[in-house]
């Protein structure tokens, strides 16, 4: 028989920082996601897209500024990109908040992610146009391994994987079934799958990340009806924080998990 999917408790809300702490520090940068941890996220967020020499580069934009000139991250080496300060496009709007022992803050790739924080943090990893980068499952797949984040018997699950591509999330359930599979939707309107597709979802997903603004009550219930939790993105204010808690949602992503974190303890 095929494999089932991985199931995960509707009960649990878990706090996701969206490429870290990254309404503080520049997003994607080891400073950013532990400002994330110390804050009291349960995730890190990363975006992976892999480098013309093959690395998996822990970054959001598919295009990078040399001399004025845009390029790609599939067409540059992580050298290359490695040049560029993430600090230079981030604006700084919350002062209050100073970065511990951090001063070179640098785009990093996975592996020295996972060897930095090694299984001491939980990982949220999003597959980011996987079509343009043939393999990176796999090499996602063998470092997620070599750190030995799968298999494991945690309690929350040590990694998840979301992707807006779901023959991406195929390919990794193929791989790996035990991984909690997120996938990514972006709606203009209300939040609506139809039927067959979400028949097809609950073949390997277990669960759905969704534009806070598109979600309601019907489609949350609909979701739990069929074991499908959902994550909206991106939630930065409490008042939309507390109003998406009572609809039922079981996380979100957010820049600011410390406001995440006091919405939460007051429920
Ligand atoms: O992964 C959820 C959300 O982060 C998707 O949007 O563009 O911020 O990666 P983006
Ligand atoms: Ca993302």
């Amino acid at each position: 028989p095929p494999p089932e999917r991985k199931t995960l408790p509707e009960n649990d809300f878990l706090i996701i920082a969206h490429r870290g702490a990254s309404a503080y520090a520049a997003e994607h940068t080891l400073a950013s996601y532990e400002m994330a941890i110390q804050m009291g996220a349960d995730y890190i967020e990363i975006d992976l897209q892999m480098t013309k020499d093959g690395k998996l580069v822990a970054m959001h934009d598919r295009v990078i500024t040399f001399n004025n000139a845009q390029q790609a991250v599939t067409d540059v080496t992580f050298d290359e990109i490695q040049l560029h300060s993430p600090e230079k496009a981030f604006e700084r709007n919350y002062l209050d908040y100073t970065l511990p022992h951090y001063d070179d803050l640098r785009i990093v790739d996975l592996e020295e992610i996972l060897l930095y924080f090694g299984d001491t943090v939980n990982y949220y990893i999003e597959i980011k146009s996987p079509k343009k980068y043939p393999g990176i499952e796999k090499e996602l797949l063998k470092q997620l391994r070599e750190h030995n984040l799968l298999d494991r018997t945690d309690i929350i699950p040590k990694v998840i994987i979301q992707s807006f591509d779901s023959q991406s999330l195929k390919d990794i359930f193929a791989l790996e079934p035990s991984i909690p599979l997120i996938k990514l939707y972006t709606f203009e309107k209300e939040a609506h799958i139809p039927t067959e597709h979400l028949n097809e979802l609950t073949q390997y997903a277990s669960g759905v990340g969704v534009n806070s603004i598109a979600v309601s009550k019907e489609f949350i219930d609909l979701m739990h009806n069929k074991n499908l939790i959902v994550h909206p993105y991106t939630v930065n204010d409490a008042q939309t924080m507390r109003f998406l808690i009572d609809l039922g949602v079981n996380g979100f992503f957010t820049d600011r998990p410390d406001v995440a974190n006091w919405v939460r303890s007051e429920t």
